[in-house]
């Protein structure tokens, strides 16, 4: 499990270097593919290329969207973080926006009788956070009112997995922007067996520097590479 990639490539190749996802019956994304990294592209191939991904739609995937279908982008509000929604949507290749058009804004599946729900935010909506601290009552909420028994989650960048209600709420963090000040790579492993759910999650090292070096390449301001370089927010 993995998301919150943000077109981080280096940080992508380097969780498949370590994990070998062939060895692994799926690859679930929980979105935001793009922006602020300097690697849409590449990113997005990526995905294309495995077959055994199932992917989702992010808020930040969904804002690149607006704005190759000519609508006007509301949020973000700040310049700094508008100039790479319209950077993203202008460097993309016309196969890899399709292909974010095509993802869907949630999935769901089974894997044997255990069904699994894949969300950005919440089943409820994309843009909601959930951090383990989230109020005790929204996690009841939400394990009452969806059919699945896993729910694995993206958009805080904050990897947990909590088990409310015998409901198991999985975020595997952000494989590619961290805002922790832990610039590593976070990704999960969920391991299921008949009677067993396991969850593991990893921070992993990679080559930021590839990364700023894609961002200098692009004459991107330094604020940039501080970010990636932190593992912080950009403010
Ligand atoms: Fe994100």
């Amino acid at each position: 499990m993995l998301g919150d990639v943000h077109a981080n490539y280096p940080a992508l190749k380097a969780i498949e270097k370590h994990i070998n996802p062939a060895g692994f019956d799926y690859i679930i994304n929980t979105g935001d593919l793009t922006v602020y990294g300097p690697f849409p592209n590449e990113t997005i191939q990526w995905f294309r290329d495995r077959e055994k991904c199932i992917s989702i739609r992010g808020n930040t995937d969904q804002r690149v969207l607006r704005i190759l279908k000519g609508k006007r982008l509301k949020r973000p509000k700040k310049e700094e973080k508008r100039v790479m929604y319209f950077w993203t949507s202008e460097i993309l290749l016309p196969e890899n926006g399709s292909f974010l058009k095509s993802l869907p804004e949630q999935a769901s599946f089974y894997a044997g009788n255990i069904s699994i729900g894949v969300f950005h935010g919440t089943i409820d909506d994309p843009d909601e956070a959930l951090f383990p601290s989230s109020p005790e009552a929204r996690f009841h909420q939400l394990a009452k009112a969806s059919p699945y028994q896993i729910q694995i989650m993206g958009n805080s960048h904050v990897p947990y997995h909590k088990i409310v209600d015998g409901v198991h709420f999985i975020n595997p963090g952000s494989a590619g922007r961290m805002f922790d000040g832990d610039p590593r790579a976070s990704f999960a492993v969920l391991r299921l067996s008949s009677n067993d759910i396991t969850v593991e999650h990893f921070r992993l090292s990679y080559p930021v520097e590839e990364t700023v070096r894609g961002l200098k390449d692009h004459k991107f301001p330094d604020i940039y590479a501080k970010m990636f370089r932190e593992g912080r927010k950009l403010n």
